[in-house]
């Protein structure tokens, strides 16, 4: 007969032993950036016979785990890196041992009452009022997609859907235009609402459009401003954004899911002002607050929008209805069960204290600045978008070589950094212009780390483009 318990008796030793090895290699950290293996791994089918919790942890943790790069490098410039911290590993472990249903109360009042104190803490750093709720998401993607049914709710009269019109910007996140579609918003009522200089939207722009749009029977409904675009960092004029929306009854969404961190940074948080004249903002702690994946908040002026957007309340659930004062989670967001995401955000908060944790988001524009200074002082590098929000892009553009030849150089350069092992930088287009891109948020990044990685870089470049060395 087959054994079909949970954990079968001959594999609790090695169980025990996984967590022991597990401790030792997230404190040891990554080795480098990108994943440690080649390819994929082989033959790792499901079988329908057991095979040892040995075995199958060995494959997982030297066949399968290693092909997978690590964003949580402190040179892992790729993206939005993922520095997560020892304490939020182990914060993520120690929920998935409890398991706790955070969707309800009474299922779990102790992980709901630390996400709630968490949401109202992070609703108190934008500027939000007291009416202020919200809850963890799985990240900036979720959070934007459920702020956008909130605003569908509350500004469009019932059978109206066809007539709404949301306004977002070139800046604006894709998941945003994502979420946009799956709300049934058609793409012929999206306005890309075009930008400044800086990359922030032109917020003369977004008010032609808006009356445009009411002028023609429409119904503009919402419009997302964003604090720190993936591409460059760049923030739009919240403060005018916030008025035109006021005016003009519009939801007001920012998409702070990868800056609104700086607002934990006393020198950096002026950067933000006006995001809490938001109706919503989307704030991920698995980006710029140095969390696993799978932690994303959305903060809502009026959580009461939330609970209208939401609440259905089947008979089934009536036993799990909470105390006054108190809020199910499940009525605020689409999904019913769901893990206490921010235990971990918590556990790394309480331990490290917040005010350590501004300073290491305030590192994040150091970092940045570094890497710009050494690239304005490099010969045949030009800035593309200054150091902003942790962001910088640039390009390697050394005279007599034509565009298409530079775009070829700047690739071959970003990929044989990886190559060589040292960092992972990305590339992106700025205004039209290929460019490279760092995005550097690791507490344990140097000031050598970014200077080193622009040597590499130029390095790199120049050999690609068949300049001997470099000047
Ligand atoms: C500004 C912004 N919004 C939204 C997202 C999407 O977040 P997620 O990948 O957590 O869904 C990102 C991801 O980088 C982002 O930078």
């Amino acid at each position: 007969m087959s054994d079909f318990s949970l954990l079968r008796a001959e594999d609790r030793a090695t169980f025990t032993q996984a967590f022991e090895s597990l401790a030792a290699a997230i404190a040891a950290g990554p080795t480098g950036p990108g994943p440690a293996l080649a390819g994929r791994p082989e033959g790792l089918f499901v079988r329908a016979t057991p095979t040892p919790l040995a075995e199958a942890v060995e494959e997982l943790l030297s066949e399968i785990l290693p092909r997978a790069a690590r964003a949580d490098h402190p040179r892992a410039f790729g993206f939005v890196p993922a520095p997560a911290s020892p304490i939020s590993r182990l914060g993520d472990l120690l929920t998935s041992a409890f398991n706790p249903h955070a969707g309800a109360w009474p299922q779990a009042a102790g992980p709901l009452s630390v996400e709630r104190a968490l949401i109202r803490w992070m609703a108190s750093a934008a500027g939000l009022p007291v009416t202020a709720g919200g809850l963890f998401v799985s990240g900036g993607s979720s959070a934007n997609l459920t702020a956008l049914v909130a605003a569908r709710e509350d500004k469009l009269p019932e059978g109206r859907l066809r007539d709404g019109v949301a306004y977002v910007s070139g800046e604006t996140h894709a998941s945003v235009q994502k979420a946009l579609r799956v709300i049934g918003v058609a793409a012929d009522r999206v306005r890309v609402v075009a930008t400044d200089d800086r990359l922030a939207m032109d917020v003369g722009e977004l008010a032609r459009a808006i009356a445009a749009d009411r002028a023609a029977g429409l119904i503009p409904f919402v419009a997302v401003a964003t604090a720190g675009s993936t591409r460059a960092g760049a923030v739009d004029p919240l403060p005018e954004i916030a008025d035109i929306c006021a005016r003009e009854n519009v939801w007001m969404h920012v998409d702070g899911a990868f800056g609104a961190s700086a607002l934990l940074s006393p020198a950096h948080r002026g950067l933000l002002e006006g995001i809490g004249r938001a109706d919503s903002l989307a704030w991920d702690a698995h980006k710029w607050l140095f969390q696993t994946y799978g932690c994303g908040a959305l903060l809502v002026r009026d959580e009461a929008a939330l609970r209208r957007a939401f609440v259905i309340g089947p008979d089934y659930l009536q036993d799990a209805e909470p105390d006054e004062g108190d809020v199910n989670f499940w009525d605020l967001g689409p999904e019913m069960t769901r893990p206490a995401r921010a235990l971990k955000l918590w556990l790394t908060l309480r331990t490290m204290g917040a005010d350590a944790m501004g300073e290491a988001v305030a590192h994040g524009f150091r970092l940045a600045e570094w890497a710009e200074d050494e690239i304005s002082g490099t010969p045949g590098w030009r800035v593309l978008s200054p150091a902003r929000m942790a962001i910088v892009t640039f390009r390697f553009e050394e005279d007599g070589l034509d565009a298409e030849t530079l775009d070829a150089v700047n690739r071959a350069a970003a990929r044989r950094l990886l190559e060589d092992g040292f960092a992972m930088v990305g590339t992106t287009w700025i205004s039209g212009v290929l460019g490279l891109r760092i995005c550097a948020l690791h507490p344990e990044a140097t000031e050598r780390d970014m200077r080193e990685t622009v040597r590499r870089l130029d390095r790199f470049a120049r050999n690609a483009a068949g300049l001997s060395a470099p000047r």
